[in-house]
């Protein structure tokens, strides 16, 4: 099979060394996704294990279409049947760049006419869809006139992890946190300080890391498991090597934040994870943090403040790279940020930069090592 691995911008590098690792062939990174070939079980394996993959598709047809008639007349030549059965829901999905097909909701709705009526042509009746739930959600991608076809294997999208029971208004995506961490040097420190934790997105994704804990293992839900040829038992057996496979933290690791809110979420989050005991939330301001020199390992996502350039948030960065200098020596610290200007008054040289995208924000990466 075909199977396609979609990412955020910037993570595909991250999320071609995920797939090799897992043993996958025929490798190749896209733009925000990156395929290969599998069997089911690199399929359930990919969505039980992929830290940086939001969906896994599996491409089941290819054609031309020059214009509507033809993009409805080849999908209704399409077999259907290998996919969807009468008691069985479905949705469209799509994606579309195309000078011919510019409507991406008249492309999902010829399809599903297509579908509609190869089924009330062949069987007399048709199935319903469900946008909300569905039992089968095909995915349509055109590109020009290539019409490629796909089912949605992860359903939801496979940030929803199933530990985060406590958000805030504005958390990292789990996705975009494992990949922020699997492009940095963490697992070379034996202390991690996430200094303005948030809901704890990082430091969770960070110790789900380094105890090997398969990032989709506590959520019950996926695409897969609707389908008619899901094997029960190979997912179980799956779900049990990985848990034998985790252990416990090498690491020690700590998160603080100055609203309480956010300490609340960050242990309750925690609490549904192995090992979630072991990691330190505490209430605090950053900057009258005194316990600096027990840490050489910092990961920051300071607030944004995007709506207005203040003074106030350079100088919130200018604050950062002044407490760094003075109180971290030697440490090295990253920060994600998609205040691009806040991030050029840090004041510290940065050693690496990692281009990506937080929502549909260009954001940075940006490591420092402090002497
Ligand atoms: C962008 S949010 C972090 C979101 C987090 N990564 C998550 O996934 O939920 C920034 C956080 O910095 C915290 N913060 C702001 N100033 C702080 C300070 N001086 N010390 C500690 N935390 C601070 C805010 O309360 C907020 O939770």
């Amino acid at each position: 099979m075909k199977l396609i691995a979609k990412t955020y911008e910037g993570l595909e590098p991250v999320l071609q060394k995920e797939l090799e690792e897992l043993g996958a062939n025929n490798i190749l990174a896209g733009k925000r996704a990156v395929t290969y070939d599998g069997d089911k079980e690199l399929l359930y394996r990919s969505n039980l294990h992929l830290r940086t993959a939001i969906k896994i598709l599996v491409h089941i047809e290819h054609f031309e279409a020059k214009n509507e008639d033809q993009l409805y007349n080849k999908a209704k030549d399409f077999d259907w049947f290998q996919y969807l059965n009468l008691s069985q829901t479905f949705s469209i999905e799509t994606s579309v760049n195309s000078e011919i097909f510019r409507h991406s909701k008249y492309v999902a709705y010829r399809v599903k006419d297509a579908i509609a009526d190869k089924f009330t042509d062949k069987k007399g009746r048709r199935p319903n869809v469900n946008t909300y739930n569905p039992d089968v959600k095909f995915n349509i991608k055109i590109f020009n006139d290539q019409v490629e076809i796909s089912l949605d294997s992860s359903g939801d999208s496979l940030h929803m992890r199933g530990y985060k029971v406590e958000g805030l208004t504005a958390p990292l995506s789990e996705v975009l946190a494992a990949g922020i961490l699997l492009n940095s040097n963490f697992q070379e420190f034996t202390d991690f300080l996430d200094p303005m934790c948030g809901s704890g997105t990082l430091v969770t994704e960070a110790l789900m890391i380094n105890t090997s804990t398969a990032p989709n293992i506590f959520r019950e839900r996926f695409g897969f498991m609707s389908w008619r040829d899901f094997e029960y038992s190979l997912w179980e057996r799956l779900k049990t090597e990985a848990k034998e496979k985790t252990t416990k933290p090498t690491i020690s690791f700590k998160g603080m934040d100055i609203d309480r809110k956010a300490v609340f979420a960050s242990k309750k989050n925690l609490s549904m994870l192995p090992h979630g005991d072991m990691v330190n939330i505490e209430n605090g301001d950053f900057f009258k943090y005194n316990k600096c020199p027990e840490h050489r390992f910092l990961m920051f996502n300071p607030p944004y403040d995007l709506r207005i350039q203040t003074d106030e948030i350079i100088n919130f960065y200018m604050e950062i790279g002044n407490k760094l200098k003075k109180e971290f020596v030697p440490a090295t610290a990253w920060i994600f940020s998609a205040n691009l200007e806040a991030l050029k008054h840090v004041g510290l040289k940065h050693t690496a930069k990692v281009k990506l995208m937080n929502a549909k924000l260009p954001a940075e990466l940006r490591k420092y090592d402090v002497y």
